[in-house]
């Protein structure tokens, strides 16, 4: 089974956790793609979706999936999408894709976040995979410094905006055994939007795409 039938198994896999009459969250990435291709079958049992990018919206549009936006959502009971790294314990590396601003907003919403990957994504800690953080397009410079001064090695993504007009800084080197005091560092720095670490708000649950089958990680009941 190669990587992309993988990644098809927990796409359907996740199809369980829609609840039937309410939005669901979609994030982005080719994992979320093959999900919003399985999503197309139960079209009528929800109102529609909630896209984390403008990539994701236009292929749940072109499913004849409505895109629903989050302002105008009371609830979100799931919340699906990949990761770039995910530990055991369900903190993540993401935002490969550019769109982790809009992931941490709408898990951050989400009652449950349900993580679907292929097994590579599986990590014993975060780190390898260089941290994307999104960066005002002004503070790009300084921001550069200040994760140099905590033992980063930031690159700027040539030639990417994201789909909030920003830039992104791939960082790579820095120890992250502590995530969610890393992330919120992170956070402290004037002109950084977003960084890719999701500790704080981890997911609930894991779908992982294995060779013998899919592997579900986390303690998140069905309901
Ligand atoms: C997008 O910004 C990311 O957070 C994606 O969720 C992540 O990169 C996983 O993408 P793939 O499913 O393509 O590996």
């Amino acid at each position: 089974m190669n990587q992309d039938e993988l990644k098809q198994r927990v796409a359907a896999e996740a199809l369980r956790y829609v609840v039937k009459d309410a939005p669901v969250g979609v994030g982005s990435g080719s994992t979320v793609n093959f999900f919003i291709d399985a999503l197309a079958a139960l079209k009528h049992a929800i109102p529609g979706a909630v896209a984390a990018s403008e990539a994701s919206a236009a292929r749940l549009r072109q499913h004849g999936i409505p895109v629903l936006e989050l302002n105008d959502v009371d609830e979100l009971p799931v919340y699906v999408d990949g990761a770039d790294e995910i530990t055991e314990h369900l903190a993540m590396i993401k935002g490969g894709g550019g769109a982790l601003t809009r992931e941490k907003i709408i898990a951050a919403v989400a009652k449950r976040f349900v993580c679907i990957a292929d097994a590579s994504k599986l990590v014993p800690v975060l780190g390898r995979f260089p941290l994307p953080v999104e960066v005002i397009p002004m503070a790009r410079s300084y921001v550069g410094r200040e994760l140099r001064k905590l033992g980063g090695q930031p690159a700027l993504r040539t030639g990417f905006r994201t789909d909030n007009g920003n830039l992104i800084l791939d960082c790579s080197g820095m120890s992250l055994l502590d995530p969610v005091k890393t992330e919120s560092e992170l956070n402290q720095i004037a002109g950084v939007v977003t960084n890719g670490i999701f500790a704080r708000r981890p997911a609930d649950v894991l779908l992982l795409g294995e060779k013998t089958g899919v592997r579900t990680l986390g303690g998140a009941k069905l309901r």
